[in-house]
């Protein structure tokens, strides 16, 4: 798997689960996300329960988390996903959070266009994800990005909510 990849003005950067504490500032930082999802901000060990948090059962590096770097090396965003899950094939994205400073710019974008060459480059064909049903610019950003609506799952108890989430799909051409 490629450890790295470039993503517009942004780094990919492979982090392994062992690192995974090394985003819980830029997790810190996004307490906005973390009240939408969650109604309470990033615990303490947020970010080491990235990897702790995977369904059981996967295989090695089969979840993958990416620090999202500038040119000058600061953190400003990370993507978690999961290969060939549920499915051969089929690869599920956990999680794309930007720090809020980044937001708004086509960064988003960048990053999914890349990512999506990057699974494409690894065979796979379909990516997943679920959108909170309250993430509304989250919604418009999938949509425009071309995911699909596939099927509504919850209300699942997260943090102190109970959330209905939307799961997307994208065929990768
Ligand atoms: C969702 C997220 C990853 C999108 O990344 P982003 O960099 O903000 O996305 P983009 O900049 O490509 O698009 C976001 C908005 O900025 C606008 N935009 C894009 N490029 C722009 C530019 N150059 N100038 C001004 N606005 C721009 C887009 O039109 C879009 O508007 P919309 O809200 O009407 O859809 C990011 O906002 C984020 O991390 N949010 C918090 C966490 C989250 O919700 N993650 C998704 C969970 S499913």
């Amino acid at each position: 798997m490629d450890l790295t990849f470039q993503a517009g003005d942004l780094t990919a950067q492979a982090v392994p689960d062992a690192e995974a504490e090394a985003l819980q500032p830029l997790l810190e930082r996004c307490e906005d996300f973390h009240q939408l999802a969650y109604g309470r901000p990033a615990l303490a060990d947020q970010a080491r329960r990235i990897p702790a948090e995977r369904p059981p059962g996967l295989t090695p590096g089969q979840g993958h988390l990416f620090a999202l770097k500038t040119a000058a090396g600061d953190v400003v965003g990370l993507l978690e996903a999961l290969r060939d899950f549920p499915a051969p094939g089929e690869w599920y994205l956990g999680i794309l959070l930007l720090a809020p400073e980044v937001r708004g710019q086509g960064r988003g974008e960048a990053v999914v266009r890349a990512y999506e060459g990057h699974v494409r480059a690894q065979g796979g064909r379909l990516l997943r994800l679920a959108v909170l049903e309250q993430n509304e610019a989250a919604h418009r950003f999938w949509t425009r990005m071309g995911f699909q609506p596939e099927k509504w799952v919850g209300p699942l108890e997260q943090g102190l909510k109970h959330n209905r989430l939307l799961r997307m799909t994208q065929t990768l051409g």
